[in-house]
C-alpha cells in the first residue's frame, strides 16, 4: 500500500512561461500580477506545483535565461512584493512553487561579468571562462554554440575570448573556481529563505567543461542541418566532475524541509540516470525525462521507450515525464489535436511526476510567425533552419477568452508575440463551458489522477499483444487496479486482453464517453484516437491478469 510520498512525487508540475501567461499592466508582456489573477485557474487544473521560467532582471536576449541579477525581479515582471504575494497565494491553495535557476551562464550585463571583463587582474577575472586567442590568432578551439556559430566571442578590452554555449550575451561561469560555486549556493539560499519549494535547474549537465579545452570530435552521424550537431560534445557537457557539484546543491536542499530540484538534462538513459546520484550521495530529485518528445508517435515505439526507462531507473529513483516545454514544438502540433488527448492521458497516467506546459491543456498549437515577429535568438541567428528550431511558435500568449488579445492583454495592447488566430474558439472560457473540450478532459483526468493512488503512485506494468497501434498498461496500488489503453491510430481497434480481467468500468475516455458504462474488458473496442482508463474488477481467478 502507499507509503508516504513527497509532494514532488505526487503532484503534477505545471510550467508557466511568465512572458506569455497574463499581462496585467498593458505592456504586452505577461507578469507576476497577471499570474496572481489566474491562481484560481491553476487550482482548477488540479496541478500541485507551479514552475516559473525566469523572472529575474534580464536584457532578455534569451528571454530571461540571460540573468543580470539572480536575486531580484525584473520590473517587467513586477516587484519582490508581487513575488512574495504570489508565493503566499500559491501556498494558501496548497500548491508549491518551483523557480528557474540558471547557473551555467549569466547575462553579459550581470555585475560579475562587467567586473570580470574589465581586465585580467580583478577579483572576478576568473569567474568566467576566458581564453587567449589560438597561437597565430583566432578562436581558442572548435567549440560551438547551441544557438549557431562558435562558442567564443572576442572581448577587445581583455584581448581574450569568453565562452558561451548559447547567445554571446550569455557568458559561462567558471565552476572550476570554488568562489563561483559558493556564490551559486548563496543564490539558492536566497530563494530558499524566501520560501520557494524547489528549483528547475537550467542545463545542469553543462556546468563544467574540459579543463584542457580540447577540440571536440566530429559527429559522424551529422545530417548537415544544424551546425551545433556537427560535433560530439564530449568536452562541453556531461563531464563526470559535474556530479560533485550537483551533490553539494542537493545537500543544501536536504538541509531544508521538503525542497527539491529538477535538472534539465537531455541525455540517453544510462547517462541520465546518473543525475539521480546514489542513496549515499543523492543528486537531482528528478532529472527531466524528455525522451517522449522525440519518440515517433507510435504505440510500439512509445511503449518501448517507457519500458526501457522504467527498467533503467536505479532503485529508489522516482520517474518523471515531459511532453512539452518552452523549447519544443507544441504537443498538439507534433502529434495532432486528436492524439494530443491520448498523449495527455499517457503523460498523466504513467508512473512518475508529470510536467505540463501552459496552454497544452487547451490544445494550443504552434503559431507560424512571419520573420518580423521572430524574437528567439535561435531563429534569428539561423534563419535557414528557423522553421525547425525557432522557439517563438510554442511561446505565444495564453488564450483565456474570445476577446481581442484572447484576454492575455487588454484590447489595443500589442502582445510581445502574436495571439494565435484560433483564439476565438480555443480558449479557457469556451472550453470550460464545453464538457467535451480538451480542457474539460484535462480537468477530469487530473482529478482522477489525484483521487486514484494507483495512478498517482502505483506500480506500472505494460501488457503485450493487445492490438496493433494500441499501448496498454496496468497501474496498481494494493487491491486497486487500473488499466490504461491508448489507441494511437485514427481507426477503431478491437482489443485482445489477457483473460481473467472480468467486468470493468470505464472511468474516463479521451472522447468523453459515459464514465459509468460497464464493459467486458476482453471484448473491448476503442474508437479512433481513443484512450481510456478502466477500473478492473476482481477477475474470476481473483488475481491480476497474467503479465506479458
Ligand atoms: C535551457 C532553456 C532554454 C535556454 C537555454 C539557455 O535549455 O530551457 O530556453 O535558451 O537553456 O539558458
Amino acid at each position: 500500500m502507499s507509503r508516504a510520498y513527497a509532494w514532488w512525487q505526487r503532484e503534477i508540475i505545471y510550467q508557466i512561461y511568465p512572458r506569455s501567461f497574463q499581462d496585467s499592466n498593458g505592456d504586452g508582456v505577461g507578469d507576476l500580477r497577471g499570474i496572481l489573477s489566474r491562481v484560481d485557474y491553476l487550482t482548477s487544473l488540479n496541478v500541485g506545483a507551479i514552475w516559473l521560467s525566469p523572472i529575474y532582471p534580464s536584457p532578455m536576449h534569451d528571454f530571461g535565461y540571460d540573468v543580470a541579477d539572480y536575486c531580484a525581479i525584473d520590473p517587467r515582471f513586477g516587484t519582490m512584493a508581487d513575488f512574495n504575494e504570489l508565493l503566499v497565494e500559491i501556498h494558501r491553495r496548497g500548491m508549491r512553487l518551483i523557480v528557474d535557476l540558471v547557473p551555467n551562464h549569466t547575462s553579459d550585463e550581470h555585475p560579475w561579468f562587467v567586473e570580470s571583463r574589465r581586465d585580467g587582474d580583478n577579483a572576478k577575472s576568473d569567474w568566467y571562462i576566458w581564453r587567449d586567442p589560438a597561437p597565430g590568432g583566432g578562436l581558442p578551439n572548435n567549440w560551438l554554440s547551441h544557438f549557431g556559430g562558435p562558442a567564443w566571442t572576442f572581448d577587445e578590452r581583455r584581448g581574450q575570448y569568453y565562452m558561451h554555449q548559447f547567445a554571446r550575451q550569455q557568458p559561462e561561469l567558471n565552476y572550476r573556481n570554488p568562489e563561483v560555486f559558493e556564490a551559486l549556493l548563496e543564490v539558492m539560499r536566497f530563494w530558499l529563505d524566501r520560501g520557494v519549494d524547489g528549483f528547475r535547474v537550467d542545463v545542469i549537465s553543462l556546468l563544467l567543461k574540459d579543463p584542457l579545452f580540447r577540440d571536440e570530435p566530429p559527429n559522424p552521424a551529422w545530417d548537415g542541418v544544424r551546425q551545433y550537431a556537427s560535433l560530439r560534445h564530449i568536452h562541453t557537457g556531461n563531464l563526470p566532475e559535474v556530479h560533485g557539484l550537483i551533490r553539494r546543491m542537493r545537500a543544501l536542499l536536504d538541509s531544508r524541509d521538503a525542497r527539491m530540484m529538477v535538472g534539465e538534462v537531455y541525455l540517453p538513459n544510462a547517462e541520465l540516470m546518473r543525475f539521480y546520484g546514489g542513496p549515499e550521495a543523492p543528486e537531482c530529485h528528478l532529472p527531466f525525462n524528455f525522451q517522449l518528445i522525440s519518440t515517433p508517435w507510435q504505440a510500439g515505439e512509445v511503449r518501448a521507450k517507457v519500458d526501457a526507462y522504467e527498467a533503467a531507473l536505479p532503485p529508489g529513483a522516482w520517474p518523471n515525464w515531459v511532453l512539452g516545454n518552452h523549447d519544443q514544438h507544441r504537443l498538439a502540433t507534433r502529434v495532432g489535436l486528436a492524439q494530443a488527448r491520448v498523449a495527455t492521458m499517457l503523460l498523466l497516467t504513467l508512473r512518475g511526476t508529470p510536467t505540463c506546459y501552459y496552454g497544452d491543456e487547451i490544445g494550443l498549437r504552434d503559431v507560424a510567425l512571419p520573420r518580423e515577429c521572430w524574437r528567439d535568438p535561435v531563429a534569428i541567428n539561423q534563419p535557414q533552419i528557423a522553421h525547425l528550431l525557432g522557439r517563438d511558435p510554442e511561446r505565444t500568449p495564453m488564450q483565456w477568452d474570445s476577446s481581442a488579445n484572447a484576454g492575455f492583454a487588454a484590447a489595443g495592447v500589442l502582445p510581445w508575440l502574436p495571439v494565435a488566430g484560433d483564439h476565438r474558439t480555443v480558449n479557457v472560457a469556451a472550453e470550460s463551458a464545453d464538457p467535451q473540450s480538451i480542457l474539460s478532459f484535462f480537468r477530469a483526468l487530473t482529478a482522477l489522477r489525484r483521487s486514484e493512488p494507483a495512478l498517482g503512485v502505483g506500480a506500472y506494468r505494460s501488457i503485450d499483444a493487445v492490438a496493433d497501434d494500441v499501448y496498454a498498461y496496468l497501474r496498481s496500488d494494493g487491491e486497486s487496479r487500473l488499466l490504461v489503453v491508448l489507441n494511437f491510430a485514427g481507426g477503431t481497434r478491437r482489443l485482445t486482453l489477457p483473460r481473467g480481467l472480468g467486468d470493468s468500468r470505464i472511468l474516463l475516455s479521451t472522447t468523453c464517453r459515459l464514465p459509468e458504462e460497464a464493459v467486458v474488458v476482453d471484448r473491448l473496442q476503442l474508437g479512433p484516437d481513443e484512450g481510456i482508463v478502466l477500473r478492473l474488477a476482481e477477475g474470476p481467478s481473483g488475481g491480476a491478469p497474467s503479465p506479458a
